[in-house]
């Protein structure tokens, strides 16, 4: 596994690569990896011949300087991990200077999935990300790219972004890799106090539940109860609960509308934003 700091030696490589027929896996990340990562890697690795892995914390896809500050960045750790437990080939870990030498003020069409949930709790987020994947996009032109289903709409919003802007890959959604109380596994569980930890399984324990009250309840009741049900630990605050169509992320009145619902929740545990999602039909 080669670790590539500079642009021109990352598409040298990719060059390389894809001169000699071979297919490439691109895994975007922002570093402090654990499993949920390295099952993405893992699959890259399984269904690509070349695997390039990034680590870059993106500066501008944080709207809140705290929350970059405090970022967790653990570059030799993930580093060792990538090469312990993954064929990757590539391990791409620029600085903010080597990717942005000047600003980037490209503003991407985020109408529909981009606006409503995260887009409307964090402006700017959505359009960062676009950022910084589409110039991964364009320097590794991977034949694949994969995503975690945790983050459930920025994947819609890369498939929009890959759609709009006819970038010929195929984005490969993976499940959520959970801890085995549940919780979603995410770097920024790292921050959790251990309260916090104690208490945020209780999330997705609320979110199993809920799969049974669509028997018996709309859609906003769902809702409702999911709320008060998530409150009820007073460790945890629900920013929003909203059971949406799983394509175009539309606010679900009823369970008919769709054949493809999910419900996403954002949840503040002390000053750790944590994010995870349930299906209810697919
Ligand atoms: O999901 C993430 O870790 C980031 O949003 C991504 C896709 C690596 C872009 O910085």
């Amino acid at each position: 596994m080669t670790i590539v700091n500079t642009v021109d030696e990352l598409k040298s490589r990719v060059a390389e690569a894809i001169a000699a027929g071979q297919t490439i896996g691109l895994v975007p990340t922002m570093g402090a990896l654990h499993e949920g990562h390295l099952s993405l890697v893992q699959r890259a690795c399984s269904e690509c011949d070349f695997v390039v892995v990034s680590i870059f914390v993106n500066p501008t896809q944080f709207n809140n300087p705290e929350d970059l500050r405090t970022y967790p960045r653990t570059l030799s750790a993930d580093v060792a991990l990538l090469s312990g437990s993954t064929d990757a080939d590539i391990v791409f870990a620029p600085t903010a200077e080597e990717i942005y030498p000047t600003p980037d003020t490209r503003q991407f069409d985020l109408t529909g999935v981009g606006e409503v949930m995260e887009g409307k709790q964090r402006p700017g987020h959505f359009n960062g990300v676009c950022q910084i994947v589409s110039k991964l996009f364009a320097y590794v032109s991977p034949t694949r790219a994969y995503f975690g289903e945790k983050d459930f709409q920025q994947i819609a919003v890369i498939k929009k972004m890959v759609h709009d802007l006819d970038f010929k890959l195929q984005i490969v959604d993976c499940p959520i890799v959970r801890h085995a109380d549940g919780l979603a596994v995410s770097s920024r569980n790292a921050l959790l106090t251990p309260e916090h930890r104690a208490a945020a399984p209780h999330i997705h324990a609320v979110l199993q539940a809920s799969i049974d009250w669509m028997k018996n309840l709309s859609p906003d009741e769902v809702t409702a109860r999911v709320v008060k049900e998530i409150d009820d630990n007073k460790l945890l605050k629900v920013e929003y609960y909203e059971i949406v169509d799983g394509l175009s992320l539309r606010h679900l009145s009823s369970w008919d509308e769709t054949s493809y619902a999910v419900g996403c929740v954002t949840v503040q545990a002390g000053n750790v934003r944590l994010i995870d999602n349930i299906i209810y039909k697919k």
